[in-house]
């Protein structure tokens, strides 16, 4: 099975068993638990974070098209409707995708799912932000340079990226017991405890970032981030599409 398959069937069976604790994993709303307004009411403080970010680096910022990679059931997507023309949320998961769709209430939002390891649904140039918040680590790392490489190709000159990745073990006790637990036991403890397995892979900054470089864009900021959760040094990165 590839890896793009095997991610894909990971979230397909995370969409059908508890998607909104699949996306944000509070152990207290485990088993469809997550009250839905206080689980949006995350997605709009996020959002509106990035959005004052972005003003704090850029200025006055105006975006029209904007990209929500792996929307989920869309926390984020439908908060990123009040600062642009057009949000399309996009998922692998038909699952996810179908209840993106129930729960939206913004008429300039649209949801597409693409089961493909690249954005060939999208034109060059199709939007002026792209956000993939705690999405790119649950792929290999060969498959998530792929969609970063899609990103500056589906974003204008001057266009702005933003994702969350972990980039190294913390040195916590959770993470260097996951730095030297081998991989196959986490798995099985992951099973016994979640009914499935998450997959976690970090990008490097040392990779990430010359990689970011020659896709055309800059950084402008790396802000730290516990998204990831504690096992996990992590970022939440500010680039523009040069
Ligand atoms: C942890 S959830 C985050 C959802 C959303 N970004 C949020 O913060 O509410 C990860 C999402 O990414 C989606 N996903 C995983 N791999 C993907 C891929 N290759 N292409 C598109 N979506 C993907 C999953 O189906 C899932 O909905």
């Amino acid at each position: 099975m590839s890896a793009f398959d095997r991610v894909s069937r990971q979230w397909n069976d995370w969409a059908k068993a508890d998607p909104l604790w699949a996306i944000l994993r509070y152990k207290e709303y485990k088993g469809g638990a997550w009250p839905i307004d206080e689980f949006f009411a995350s997605g709009k403080r996020e959002t509106e974070r990035t959005w004052t970010t972005l003003e704090k680096l850029h200025g006055v910022v105006n975006v029209t098209d904007v990209l929500d990679f792996g929307c989920g059931v869309g926390r984020l997507t439908q908060s990123w409707a009040g600062y642009a023309a057009h949000v399309v949320g996009i998922d692998i998961a038909p699952p996810m995708i179908e209840q993106a769709n129930a729960f939206n209430t913004a008429p300039n939002v649209e949801f597409v799912l693409n089961k493909r390891a690249d954005l060939q649904v999208f034109a060059d140039g199709s939007f002026d932000l792209v956000n993939a918040s705690i999405v790119l680590q649950h792929m290999p790392r060969t498959l998530s340079c792929q969609y970063l490489a899609e990103f500056a190709r589906v974003l204008r000159r001057g266009g702005f990226l933003v994702f969350t990745t972990p980039t190294e073990y913390a040195p916590t006790l959770k993470g260097r017991a996951y730095r030297h637990t081998p991989r196959p036991l986490i798995n099985a403890w992951k099973r016994l405890r979640d009914g499935g397995v998450m997959e976690m892979h970090p990008l490097p900054l040392s990779t990430l970032a010359p990689f970011l470089t020659a896709q055309g864009f800059r950084i402008d900021l790396l802000d730290r981030s516990r998204a990831a959760g504690s096992a996990w040094v992590g970022y939440r990165v500010y680039a523009t599409r040069r």
